[in-house]
């Protein structure tokens, strides 16, 4: 059997995402989605969907929602590419850009995606390990065929120096693939960069601060050589139709995705303090989750003691991240009831 498939593909393991678990009573902090409704317009164009437009196939090249979007960054279509959810911008970016021979590059720890992508498509890997504090310092002679920035970083939650992304840009020779999943979170972003470097293109999804996890839609603004390469290559209908509408009139208000960004970034920063109080190490969280170590005991153990209890946070067991927990931002009565069981656990010990 093994000799019909891929060797790259037998070696691989394949992506895990996170768990959705169901049932009742569950607090669910695991995979950085939004606890918040999305636009109300979303509800009203759902009830306006002419079932008959379901029978034809979606426009291929989601002009309607492109349009929006290149208002919102002060570009031409021609800039912006519209994908499946972002991961699917992410893999295209690799069959895109880099050769059978290239190299694909990013940070660690940073999106786990990232890596099995390239096994895909059986290129090299050139992660560029964290430093202690999860800072970035680029090697001496450090080259890629593309590299994946993610900025804020997961699971980290750090927004990295704007000043030292553009040096980087600007010496890179390859393509440099700023992610922004979490940029609405965060106090500054790069989309700029996107627009003024021919090698630079930086990724956004509706599945964080627009609350569309559900609908996958996610899209990069970049130099119109780069995204008209990623047009050629892609499905022929990647998007569908009612995430084609449903995104469209969620773009256009952006007034509730600010709402909700705020309310995340205000619960954030009580959670925050809060846990510092009871002893946590908290990194300055720019994104909507919050990467924490936990005093008198390891995060492998408190995230049992958590699941326990019906609250589900992510631990990652591998060497750089094991002694961290990353917990998404979920309301406030969610993240009380969070805060009320990490402070009984931390009593019992
Ligand atoms: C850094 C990063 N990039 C991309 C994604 C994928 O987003 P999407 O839902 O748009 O595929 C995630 C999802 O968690 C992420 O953390």
């Amino acid at each position: 059997m093994s000799d019909l498939i891929r060797k790259s593909v037998q070696a691989m393991s394949g992506y895990v995402p996170g768990e959705q678990p169901k049932g009742e009573g569950i607090v669910k902090l695991n995979t950085n989605e939004n606890p918040y409704l999305p636009s109300a317009d979303v509800q009203d164009i759902l009830n306006m969907v002419d079932i008959a437009m379901l029978s034809r196939y979606p426009d291929p090249l989601c002009m309607e929602v492109r349009k929006v979007i290149a208002q919102l960054h002060g570009c031409g279509v021609e800039n912006v590419f519209v994908g499946n959810g972002s991961d699917e911008v992410l893999a295209l970016c690799i069959r895109a850009f880099v050769e059978r021979g290239g190299s694909v590059g990013y940070f660690d720890p940073s999106y786990s995606l990232y890596p099995i992508l390239a096994d895909i498509e059986d290129v090299e890997k050139r992660p560029v390990a964290l430093d202690a504090a999860f800072g970035w310092q680029m090697p001496a002679d450090y080259s890629a065929s593309l590299f994946f920035l993610t900025n804020p970083n997961a699971p980290t939650s750090l927004l990295h120096d704007k000043a030292a992304i553009e040096d980087f840009v600007k010496s890179f020779s390859g393509v440099v693939l700023i992610d922004e999943a979490y940029g609405d979170f965060a106090r500054e972003n790069c989309m700029e960069f996107a627009l003024e470097y021919d090698n630079v293109i930086v990724a956004r999804t509706l599945s964080k601060a627009y609350s569309l996890a559900g609908i996958r839609l996610g899209y990069c603004v970049g130099n119109a050589a780069l995204i008209g390469a990623m047009y050629k290559i892609k499905d022929s209908y990647n998007v569908n139709y009612l995430t084609q509408e449903i995104a469209r009139v969620a773009l256009l208000d952006q007034d509730t995705m600010r709402a909700n960004v705020q309310a995340i970034v205000e619960v954030r920063k009580l959670v925050a303090n809060t846990l510092k109080e009871y002893g946590f190490e908290v990194f300055p969280s720019e994104s909507n989750f919050l990467w924490a170590k936990p005093p008198k005991m390891s995060a492998g153990k408190l995230f049992e003691l958590l699941r326990a209890k019906k609250i589900i946070v992510r631990w990652f067991s591998g060497e750089r991240t094991k002694d961290y927990l990353r917990i998404t931002i979920g309301t406030a009565p969610e993240m009380f009831t969070f805060l009320d069981a990490v402070k009984e656990i931390l009593e019992e010990q």
